[in-house]
């Protein structure tokens, strides 16, 4: 799959039904929401109120990226709040199982997210009670930043083990991705790119991103 998940972190706050209409004109396929608690990761971004802007707005599926700590309190409330997908990290937990079923008994889409240095076999075990695997290929928690070049083979690696096991579980990939490197990306085996700053930082974010789908 090739799928494109702009980042809504970095739109225009002040012009948020502006950047949610341009996302609905494209060919975007989902909204990338990115909730930072200030503890898990330095930074705090935004919580419960934007998703119902977003949700109102916004005709695309939401994938709701939780960067906090105790996810297990709100996965559900997220679920409520609109969300397609919900996605925490399993270095944030002890045992992520319970906290996946929270969110599968509201009919929701799973995902467990690693940062970038955390061991990607430690998503292996999870690759068949998933929905989705997201790979950090930056420091989760600001936009922004650098791609971390080693995530490449770490795409690869995930690649084979869902194929392997022939599961649809899908890759998605977070974090300094831009029109220059989403060929790589997705012939690598991904199937889902986040992108913030590369759509709404680019003179034309509709073509931006037709340009990371269609590359
Ligand atoms: C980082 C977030 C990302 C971020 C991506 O913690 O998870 O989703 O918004 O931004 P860019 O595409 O600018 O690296
Ligand atoms: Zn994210």
């Amino acid at each position: 799959m090739r799928l494109i998940a702009p980042s809504v972190l970095s739109a225009d706050f002040g012009h948020l039904a502006d950047d949610l209409e341009m996302i609905n004109r494209s060919e975007a396929d989902w909204l990338h929401i990115d909730v930072m608690d200030g503890t898990f990761v330095p930074n705090i971004s935004f919580g419960f109120p934007l998703m119902v802007p977003m949700r109102k707005y916004c005709n695309k599926p939401l994938d709701v990226h939780l960067m906090i700590v105790h996810p297990e309190k709100y996965v559900e409330r997220f679920c409520d709040a609109g969300a397609w997908s919900v996605g925490f990290h399993l270095e944030a937990v002890d045992d992520p199982m319970p906290i996946l079923d929270l969110i599968k008994a509201k009919g929701v889409r799973t995902c467990l997210t690693i940062n970038p240095d955390i061991d990607v076999k430690r998503l292996v075990p999870y690759l068949d009670k998933v929905d989705m695997v997201l790979l950090m290929s930056v420091f989760a928690g600001f936009g922004g930043q650098k791609f971390i070049p080693e995530t490449m083979d770490k795409i690869r690696f995930i690649r084979s083990e869902i194929d392997q096991r022939g599961l649809k579980t899908l890759i998605e990939i977070d974090g300094g991705v831009n029109t220059e490197n989403a060929a790589q990306l997705f012939a690598a085996g991904a199937d889902v790119l986040v992108a913030g700053s590369a759509v709404f930082g680019a003179k034309n974010p509709e073509e931006a991103i037709h340009k990371m789908k269609c590359c």
